[in-house]
């Protein structure tokens, strides 16, 4: 053997022993031990810190024994069966994170049915691999694998009534494909001589190269339409996979996993890096949905066309960056809720958004719309009736009343049963949390449980004209905004 080639076999051996001697310390030091390693430090700091903080006896006893407990933990497999006899290992690593839902119980779901992935596999990277959405499951072109039919049955698609299919709803929503908007600027720049139908189910706002025809100065308004929304490339709630993207939550993500002004994550979870955007507060969905998640898109500022400039309002970056604990007090409400400039009514700051707009609107009702307008179910009378009508009303017939299965909306709720009347929208839709009782119409707000009393137009001083119904009319009088100059 040469001198040369010695060498190489020498250093060819070196770096297979190298290899042998990575591979025997990686088996026996596995990722996930790191990650239960990590779990176990950040719970027993917790731990510290509430045992500093109590001085009742009782509570310290208990905090010392979960302490021990939790000291003594050594890191092991932590598979999940469940009733299906399938197996799942990702808590091995995402030890501690939150339940997704009371609804979606993890001990009879488990993670790959939303998710996708490899259930069996203990490698970030092949546990990891074919996960839907990139672990965003919510995003509307895997909505039909994670949320729909899947492999745990029909979930929310492919079943028998239409309104249970909100995957497939959602298609249609206007929140989903920016018909609206689209539609209504096309119109505005003469460019449709009445509005039609620009984008179809199938087709989003994003996924048009020339939305305007071309027009001179096309590049320059999408570029600003771009910069002042919709980061995700145009679109908020389909395929993207910009990096800037997956600063936002995506589909049904961004109404059902409320988020701070970060966009960071603060659970249990270690794995998931504190600094990095782009996911919820915790691991939650939720339809206790407060005005703050809406107004991510909602009320962020107004469009100049003339101009072609969308202008983000001015105290945007105050009102983004107030507390959400904080966010719900009625102070803050008034300053953030619209802005600046807007009139509204007491119920319109007072309550949320989804106290009045309802389950169709939000996530669609299957039909294709080219403006909000026609989009729109709710209407000031529903609520508060006119001079000569209450408003219209539905009584549960039967404990199979579709009203009755969304006491799941808040367990605050009083129960309701047969015989209840409840409130029914004049376009046909029930809403099981304003109801009559005692000789009052009473609204429970979703968020929290708190009940108003809605005052009625009839039988009031109002001086509302009989077909005179849209909101502008009722702000000429009822405004609490300050914005307005006359007053009732
Ligand atoms: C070996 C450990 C490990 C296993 C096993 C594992 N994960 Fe993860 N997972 C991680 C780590 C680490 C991260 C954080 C990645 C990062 O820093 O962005 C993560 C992130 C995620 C995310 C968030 C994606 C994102 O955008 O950051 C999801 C969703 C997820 N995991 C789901 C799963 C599911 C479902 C399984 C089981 C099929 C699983 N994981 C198994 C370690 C693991
Ligand atoms: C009902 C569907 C569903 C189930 C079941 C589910 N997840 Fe998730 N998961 C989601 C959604 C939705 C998100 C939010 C993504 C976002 O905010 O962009 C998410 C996010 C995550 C993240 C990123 C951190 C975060 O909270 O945003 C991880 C990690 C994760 N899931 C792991 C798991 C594991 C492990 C399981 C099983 C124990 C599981 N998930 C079960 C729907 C689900
Ligand atoms: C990710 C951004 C985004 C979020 C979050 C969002 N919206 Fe929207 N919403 C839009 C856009 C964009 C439009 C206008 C679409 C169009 O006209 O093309 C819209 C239109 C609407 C409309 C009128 C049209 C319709 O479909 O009924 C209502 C009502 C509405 N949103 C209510 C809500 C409520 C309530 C929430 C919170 C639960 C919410 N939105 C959250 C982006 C969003
Ligand atoms: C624009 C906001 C928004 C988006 C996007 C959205 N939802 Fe919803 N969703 C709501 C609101 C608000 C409610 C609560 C309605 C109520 O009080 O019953 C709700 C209720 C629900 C419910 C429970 C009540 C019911 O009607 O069955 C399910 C399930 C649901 N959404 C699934 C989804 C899925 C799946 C997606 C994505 C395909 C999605 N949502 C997208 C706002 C949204
Ligand atoms: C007290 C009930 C109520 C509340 C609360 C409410 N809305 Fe509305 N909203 C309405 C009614 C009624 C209309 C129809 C307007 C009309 O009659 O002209 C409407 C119209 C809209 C429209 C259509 C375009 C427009 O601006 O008129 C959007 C978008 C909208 N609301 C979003 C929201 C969002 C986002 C929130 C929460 C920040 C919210 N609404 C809170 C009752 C309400
Ligand atoms: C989902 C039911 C609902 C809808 C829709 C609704 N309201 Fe109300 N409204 C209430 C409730 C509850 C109250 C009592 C709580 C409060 O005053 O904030 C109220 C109070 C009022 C009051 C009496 C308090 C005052 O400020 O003088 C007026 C006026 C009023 N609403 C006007 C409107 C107008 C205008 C619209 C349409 C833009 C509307 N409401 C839509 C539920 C509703
Ligand atoms: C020309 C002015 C005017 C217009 C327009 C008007 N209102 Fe009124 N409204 C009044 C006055 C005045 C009262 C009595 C105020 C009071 O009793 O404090 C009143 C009372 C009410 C009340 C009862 C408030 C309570 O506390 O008992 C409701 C609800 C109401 N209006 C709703 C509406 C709605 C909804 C519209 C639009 C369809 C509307 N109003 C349009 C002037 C108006």
């Amino acid at each position: 053997m040469s001198h040369y080639l010695k060498h190489v076999f020498l250093l060819s051996l070196l770096c297979l022993l190298g290899a042998y001697v990575w591979l025997l310390y990686s088996q026996s030091h596995p990722s996930w031990q790191k990650w239960q390693a990590k779990y176990y430090e950040a719970q027993t700091q917790l731990l510290q810190d509430r045992l500093a903080k109590t001085a009742d006896g009782n509570e310290k006893a208990s905090l010392e024994k979960t302490l021990i407990q939790v000291k003594g933990k050594k890191p092991e497999i932590k598979p999940l069966l469940l009733p299906n006899g399938k197996e799942e290992l990702c808590l091995t690593c995402h030890l501690g994170i939150e339940e997704i839902s009371p609804s979606h119980p993890v001990e009879s779901i488990g993670c790959t049915v939303c998710h996708g992935g490899n259930a069996l596999a203990l490698d970030e990277k092949t546990a990891h691999q074919g996960m839907y959405g990139g672990g965003h499951p919510g995003r509307l072109d895997v909505t039909a694998l994670s949320c729909g039919s899947n492999a745990n049955g029909q979930c929310h698609d492919g079943r028998k009534r239409p309104e249970d299919n909100i995957v497939e709803r959602m298609q249609t929503s206007l929140m989903a494909s920016k018909g609206g908007e689209l539609s209504m600027v096309r119109y505005m720049f003469g460019l449709d001589k009445e509005q039609r139908l620009v984008v179809g189910a199938s087709t989003t706002a994003a996924a048009l190269a020339h939305p305007f025809d071309n027009r001179q100065d096309e590049p320059a308004l999408q570029q600003n339409c771009l910069q002042a929304c919709h980061q995700s490339e145009g679109s908020l709630f389909t395929a993207s996979t910009t990096a800037t993207a997956t600063a936002e939550a995506q589909g049904c993500e961004s109404c059902h996993v409320l988020v701070n002004a970060t966009h960071t994550y603060s659970g249990q979870d270690v794995t998931i890096p504190r600094d990095k955007p782009g996911y919820g507060m915790v691991h939650r969905i939720t339809t206790q949905i407060p005005y703050t998640q809406c107004n991510q898109c909602h009320n962020v500022g107004l469009p100049d066309l003339y101009h072609m400039t969308f202008n983000l309002r001015t105290d945007l970056n105050r009102v983004r960056s107030t507390p959400p604990e904080q966010a719900d007090q009625q102070e803050v409400r008034l300053q953030n809720v619209y802005q600046p400039g807007m009139v509204f009514t007491s119920c319109e700051v007072n309550l949320d958004c989804i106290d009045c707009h309802t389950p169709e609107e939000v996530m669609g009702d299957g039909k294709l719309y080219t403006s909000e307008y026609q989009a729109l179910k709710i209407q000031c009378r529903d609520c508060h009736g006119t001079q000569t009508e209450p408003p219209g009303f539905w009584i549960i017939g039967s404990s199979d009343d579709m009203a009755l299965r969304q006491k799941s909306v808040n367990p605050a709720f009083p129960v309701l049963d047969v015989g209840g009347k409840i409130l029914r929208t004049l376009r046909g839709e029930e809403m099981p949390y304003v109801r009559y009782e005692s000789g009052l119409w009473v609204l429970y707000r979703k968020t929290n449980g708190q009940k108003f009393v809605i005052p009625q137009v009839q039988g009031s001083a109002c001086r509302q004209e009989p077909d005179k119904q849209t909101s502008n009319d009722c702000h000429q009088c009822h405004d609490v905004s300050g914005n307005h100059h006359t007053s009732p």
